[in-house]
């Protein structure tokens, strides 16, 4: 059976890019493959965390990703910072990475112009992310489209350690939602929709209320023409609410569009108010109950097992492959 991984950063509360970039095709996908899902929480501290901030974030990461749909009899659900193998790997992994290669993540060259002091992790976390996916040999990793050169990475790693020192990685692929690989800020809609931006008014969390939702949705910027059409270049709000409407609807942009095409922008942004309100208040309410059931501690303990197994086994071949250690 084919093996899907991702994980989703702790590093601030989950969006609606996170849910249809990284969650949904998990959720579409975890009957046909053996699936894993986990939180990076090793990745956030590549920038300064809040540890009671985090501490809650990793748990209701986990609590969004089951109220998401994805079930915990289908999925492999773990922490990162709880299987000492990634790190371990990473180092290996960092070992046969150039800087050259290193230096191209457009990501850390974003990233890194909007902080001051930048941490070595920050420019090593593609790294990381790629040990995260080879130790597991994933055939396919859903992202969004701005991880898709992360994964590029990886594979590029995997396939150069290969060469030198025999199969040891999957080669893996990415795997990028067809709509919706790059939800915008509804403020800014020529930028990503991303939880860890300080200005909020743009960006809809998993856990907003009905009425914040409604109120961010409303105020989302257009443009003068008050014509609705899908055309990215030119009308990257419309264009944006016409994907997030498609993603949630699951009806196709063309559809979408067809739907919409007399409507005023008033009557546009009620619908997709609609559509995003209903998913997510589903979605908050069972959120809620995993909360306070104590399902999430119990999934990650199984996890936190079965992952160790594999990985301890990964690391071992890389180990003697290496020469390192005694066997
Ligand atoms: P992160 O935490 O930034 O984002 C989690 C996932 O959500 C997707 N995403 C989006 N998709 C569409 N539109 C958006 N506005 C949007 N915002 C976020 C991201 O592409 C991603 O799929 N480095 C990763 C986490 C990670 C990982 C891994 C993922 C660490 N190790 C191994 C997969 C496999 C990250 O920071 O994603």
């Amino acid at each position: 059976m084919k093996r899907l991984l991702t994980g989703l950063q702790p590093s601030g509360d989950l969006t609606i890019g996170s849910l249809i970039g990284g969650i949904k095709q998990s959720v579409e996908y975890q009957n046909e493959y053996d699936s894993f899902i986990f939180v990076p929480d090793l990745h956030a501290i590549t920038v300064p965390q809040d540890p009671t901030l985090l501490r809650d974030r990793i748990k209701k990461n986990v609590a969004l990703y089951l109220a998401c749909g994805i079930n915990p009899n289908k999925n492999t659900i773990y922490l990162q910072s709880e299987n000492v193998y990634h790190t371990n790997l990473s180092w290996v992994l960092e070992c046969h990475t150039y800087m050259g290669e290193a230096n191209r993540m457009t990501q850390y060259k974003d990233k890194s112009k909007k902080q001051e002091n930048v941490s070595v992790g920050l420019f090593t976390y593609p790294i990381l992310m790629a040990a995260d996916i080879l130790l597991y040999d994933a055939d396919y990793v859903p992202v969004g489209i701005d991880q898709k050169q992360h994964v590029e990475l990886a594979r590029d790693i995997a396939m150069r350690f290969n060469k030198k020192y025999g199969s040891t990685f999957n080669v893996p692929n990415p795997l990028i939602p067809k709509v919706g690989a790059k939800i915008m800020d509804l403020q800014t809609p020529t930028k990503k929709m991303s939880k860890s931006d300080t200005e909020t008014k743009g960006i809809i969390f998993l856990l907003d209320s009905e009425e914040v939702i409604r109120k961010k949705i409303m105020s989302a910027v257009t443009d003068s023409e008050a014509k609705v059409y899908y055309d990215i270049e030119n009308k990257p709000g419309i264009s944006n609410l016409l994907t997030i409407y498609s993603s949630f609807s699951g009806l196709s942009i063309e559809k979408t569009e067809e739907k919409f095409k007399d409507f005023n922008y008033g009557n546009l942004k009620k619908e997709v108010a609609d559509v995003v309100v209903e998913k997510l208040m589903q979605i908050q309410k069972k959120y809620q109950e995993y909360m306070d059931s104590g399902i999430v501690d119990e999934v990650l303990n199984q996890g936190r097992e079965k992952v160790e197994k594999i990985a301890r086994q990964k690391y071992e071949e890389v180990m003697h492959k290496l020469g390192l250690g005694r066997n």
